[in-house]
């Protein structure tokens, strides 16, 4: 039986990480091929529910990366989202699912190695973790939360 490989996605600013997983690249690091990434202006952009649909459309596991603290190019778009992440995990936790399966991070253009340091370190927790199978269970949340406005 083949081991159980990962569907990681990777919420990226473009100025910062995504640059910086640019460089991972260019750099010719070698890190786990299972991470999709989708670039957003600003880490400030990314909401819970898209990180419900990430699940709800079969992701193992995801990864929110943006600049440095100070750094973000719209001014303060890091720190709304750093102030999201706590409500996240407040709301995944009442969910069911394990926060240990979304990880948070601040990685600069500059840093391609620590970028595939992340993504190697969350590929082989979420591997730990087993694939995420409650799929269904975040499926009808969203139904309700879309038919209820
Ligand atoms: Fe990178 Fe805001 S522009 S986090």
């Amino acid at each position: 039986m083949s081991e159980f490989e990962p569907k990681i996605v990777a919420f990226v600013c473009n100025w910062c990480t995504y640059a910086g997983a640019d460089l991972t690249g260019t750099s010719r690091i070698k890190y786990a091929t299972n991470v999709k990434i989708v670039r957003f202006p600003c880490t400030g952009r990314i909401d819970f529910m898209l990180l419900l649909k990430a699940f709800g459309e079969g992701a193992d596991g995801i990864i929110i990366s943006g600049c440095h603290p100070n750094d973000c190019h719209y001014t303060s778009g890091n720190f709304h989202a750093r102030r999201r992440w706590v409500m996240f995990r407040g709301l995944m936790n009442f969910m069911g699912i394990d926060t240990r399966r979304v990880q948070f991070s601040w990685v600069s253009a500059a840093e391609g190695a620590k970028w595939a340091e992340i993504v190697n370190t969350t590929v082989d927790e979420v591997r730990e973790l087993g694939p995420y199978t409650d799929y269904k269970k975040v499926a009808d949340y969203l139904e309700t939360e879309v038919t209820n406005g």
